[in-house]
């Protein structure tokens, strides 16, 4: 018995020496130590003992079996070691790989010269609006004055979700100057961007969807002299100091005097080239004093009270701020083009 017990103790050990992975460890625990083991095997036969033989025996059996366990302790920390160092190694990091730059985006041009807008005007004491771009034909046209068979009414030009005309997408932004008379107090300061639609074919100076910025002042004694002051301080702001404007007699329902304002061609200087279309000029937005009927319309006293509003294409603007050629590269986003400003 007691060789037995020393052949065990070889054996294990020398067995659990060179162990390779954990399922051999377990049978080789499970041979030696288990229920069914060698060890319990020989301890099995302990009854054969004389009573003087019995505690040496048992003292050896305890003996082996701590050694062996040791022996198992001793592989599985093992394994695990050099499980972990070679999870490690598979793990490295080379931080000397050059890194992969995220692709950011970009702020568009237009938000970027929206953005200058604001400020300007905001400096001035203007409060900005957002208004909504599916609108009631009421505010978009009858209570700018813009009659019934007005042709900016007409099907062909206007985006309408009814038969009876009375709903639609806006077609300019000027029914904001309408929703501020009837809610805010006088006097007003307001400028109001957002998009705008019309029925046009997409081409280099056209768009169905555009933006526009409305710009609507009220108060006592207003004069054409404060919109043409205030214009032009927006375009030198804009486009820098001494930037030439040009004010144009013109017609709109609800404006009276009406005007278009030009700035020079930032091409040529005012001498005709294919951006101004040898005009010169570019035009850049609609403007005039608010039509007395108007302020009538939404209760504003045209005999106390007076006004001058202006509508100036968003995209335009950002075209000429920017020197943008074609109004395609405003509504393509392709990022080669945006990554310029
Ligand atoms: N709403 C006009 C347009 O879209 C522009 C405008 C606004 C003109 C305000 C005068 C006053 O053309």
């Amino acid at each position: 018995m007691k060789e037995q017990l020393a052949k065990i103790r070889t054996e294990a050990l020398a067995a659990l020496e060179s162990v390779k992975d954990a399922a051999a460890l377990d049978e080789l625990r499970v041979k030696y130590l288990g229920k069914k083991g060698e060890l319990t095997a020989v301890l099995k036969q302990m009854g054969k003992l004389t009573a003087e033989e019995r505690p040496a025996m048992g003292a050896l059996a305890n003996e082996v079996r701590a050694a062996v366990e040791a022996a198992v302790d001793a592989a599985s920390e093992k394994l695990a070691e050099a499980a972990l160092s070679l999870k490690l190694k598979a793990e490295t990091v080379d931080v000397t790989i050059p890194g992969k730059t995220p692709q950011l985006g970009h702020k568009h041009p237009m938000y970027m010269a929206l953005d200058e807008i604001k400020d300007i005007f905001v400096g001035m004491g203007f409060t900005v609006l957002d208004g909504p771009e599916i609108e009631l034909a009421s505010y978009n046209f009858d209570k700018l004055n813009a009659e019934e068979g007005h042709p900016s009414r007409d099907w062909s030009d206007t985006f309408y979700f009814d038969e009876g005309s009375r709903v639609m997408l806006r077609s300019q932004t000027s029914p904001m100057q309408v929703r501020a008379m009837e809610t805010m107090e006088l006097p007003i300061r307001i400028i109001a961007p957002g998009r705008v639609y019309r029925k046009d074919e997409v081409d280099a100076t056209h768009s169905p969807m555009f933006h526009q910025v409305e710009g609507m002042v009220i108060d006592k004694n207003v004069t054409m002299a404060d919109l043409k002051g205030t214009l032009n301080l927006l375009a030198e702001e804009l486009f820098g100091k001494g930037t030439v404007t040009r004010f144009r007699p013109h017609h709109f329902p609800f404006t009276e005097p009406s005007c278009e304002m030009d700035v020079q061609c930032h091409k040529c200087g005012g001498a005709g080239c294919p951006t101004c279309k040898g005009e010169g000029w570019i035009e850049l937005l609609g403007a005039g004093m608010i039509h007395p009927r108007v302020l009538e319309m939404s209760g504003i006293d045209p005999n106390e009270w007076s006004g001058w509003a202006f509508g100036m294409g968003l995209e335009r603007t950002a075209m000429r701020r920017f020197k943008i050629a074609d109004l395609r590269l405003i509504f393509e986003n392709d990022v080669r083009f945006l990554e310029q400003f």
